[in-house]
């Protein structure tokens, strides 16, 4: 049977190509090797706009040559240029052929600021236009707006997963670059305004605010539990946990690592905390399908709801419900149900790590007096709406994701044919 070792080298042969092709595209190695890119490519690793990119199955990539970039960088806010980044790359393939060959002769392609829920109207789109003669020309979306970006030419297509072609001068409308920034901002006043009052008043009231703002200037991700999920019929009862075991849960909101959203999406590995270390793993396993992220504790699971503020090295996202860290909570459904009246009294005394008073007894009433005298927040998710085209987005992702999955099924075929043998 001299076909065996044939079938079986094919099967091999099949296996190695699915594996190969398996492997996503690295918009870094693929600009590495063109000095002219150098400053565009530092910065799409910086804000991590790289990995939005490489985890995304079809995009085209606009590159800006050093001279352009260096002028949209100057006195620049890391977010600004993030977001600045993210309007240049287009979720859709175009190559030159295609730039010189779009239908009508013009098209608007949405892009990656677009995906971040934070785009203004249709403000997350690209206009092109190919003009008569040859140019084809880019600028933002809104009507009547100058094309005062030319494509100047391909740097390089792997069809139909990426294109990197160059364009002349950034797309820039105005307001793109006024992103909150990190060095700028209150963290308390941001949390407050994005719905997470509670959240914000613990850190406060415990001292790991303080903590926290020390950690931004080496890397820190929040995720900061919005007033609804304090208030959930699962939550603890944060009165019958001691103040070190608070200060604990608060840590576990945090990574020490900046981690925006696209970068969640890419880590295989549970994820350690800013409460990891000697006492426990207190560490966080991460799921996405498309553009939802989901974080698992071991004892419940949150989606990541919203970005509050994405600023090299500091982001900070809402979630829909506390993170509960196997190490205090078990990994059976949370202890201590009940009424979690308690809210974080604004202490007047001093901020850092006052202990949290002493189991309150269930039928102790009064939680006004507990709570912050400020009505509740008018809008408890304070994420911002869905933007137009999100459907869109969503839906090229459902394809994304489940493309995802294929090569592994085939590889699972070609391995089962292999054993058939
Ligand atoms: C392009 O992406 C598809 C999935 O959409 C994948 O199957 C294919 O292998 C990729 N091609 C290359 C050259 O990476
Ligand atoms: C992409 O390429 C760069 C440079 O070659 C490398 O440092 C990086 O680890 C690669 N990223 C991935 C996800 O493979
Ligand atoms: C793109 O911009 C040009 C010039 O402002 C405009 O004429 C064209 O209609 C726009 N294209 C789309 C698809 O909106
Ligand atoms: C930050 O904002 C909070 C709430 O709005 C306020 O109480 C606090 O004084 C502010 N801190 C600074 C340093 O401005």
């Amino acid at each position: 049977m001299a076909t065996r070792p044939l079938l079986l080298l094919l099967a091999i042969a099949a296996v190695a190509i699915l594996a190969l092709s398996a492997e996503a595209h690295n918009i870094t190695a693929i600009l590495e090797g063109s000095p002219d890119y150098s400053l565009f490519n530092s910065y799409l690793t910086q804000t991590k706009v790289a990995d939005e990119i490489n985890s995304r199955e079809t995009v085209t990539c606009l590159a800006l040559p050093n001279s352009a970039m260096s002028s949209l960088v100057a006195k620049k806010s890391l977010a600004g240029i993030k977001n600045a980044l993210r309007l240049l790359v287009l979720l859709d393939y175009f190559d030159p052929a295609k730039l010189h060959d779009l239908p009508d002769g013009t098209t608007l392609s949405t892009t990656l600021y677009q995906t971040t829920g934070n785009a203004p109207g249709n403000s997350g789109f690209v206009n092109i236009t190919d003009r008569r003669g040859g140019d084809v020309l880019f600028g933002p979306s809104a009507k009547n707006s100058a094309l005062t970006s030319r494509y100047t030419k391909s740097v390089r297509q792997i069809p139909y997963n990426i294109s990197v072609i160059e364009i002349s001068a950034p797309i820039v409308f105005p307001g793109l670059l006024d992103a909150p920034s990190a060095a700028t901002s209150n963290i308390t006043a941001l949390l407050e305004k994005a719905g997470c009052k509670t959240f914000a008043g613990l850190l406060q009231s415990s001292g790991v605010l303080k903590v926290f703002e020390t950690a931004m200037d080496k890397g820190l991700t929040l995720f900061a539990p919005n007033d609804e999920a304090f208030k959930a019929s699962g939550a603890p009862d944060l009165s019958s946990i001691t103040s070190a075991e608070l200060v604990t849960l608060l840590q576990y909101h945090a990574l020490p690592t900046y981690t925006p959203k696209a970068s969640l999406k890419s880590s295989t590995r549970p994820v350690a905390t800013m409460a990891s270390g000697a006492s426990g793993k207190f560490d966080l396993s991460v799921e996405s399908a498309g553009d939802d992220v989901t974080l698992k504790t071991g004892v419940d699971t949150s989606r990541v709801a919203s970005t509050v503020l994405d600023d090299t090295p500091v982001c900070i996202l809402t979630v829909d419900n506390l993170l509960l860290p196997v190490e205090l909570f078990g990994a059976g459904p949370a202890p201590a149900p009940g009424p979690a009246a308690l809210t974080p009294a604004e202490a007047p005394g001093p901020a850092v790590a006052e202990p949290v008073s002493a189991p309150v007894s269930a039928k102790a009433p009064a939680p006004e007096a507990l709570s912050p005298p400020a009505p509740p927040m008018g809008s408890p998710e304070g994420s911002p709406a869905e933007a137009p085209g999100a459907a869109d987005v969503k839906a090229s992702d459902k394809a994304g994701a489940s493309a995802g999955i294929r090569p592994v099924g085939l590889v699972t075929a070609a391995l089962a044919a292999v054993c058939f043998l």
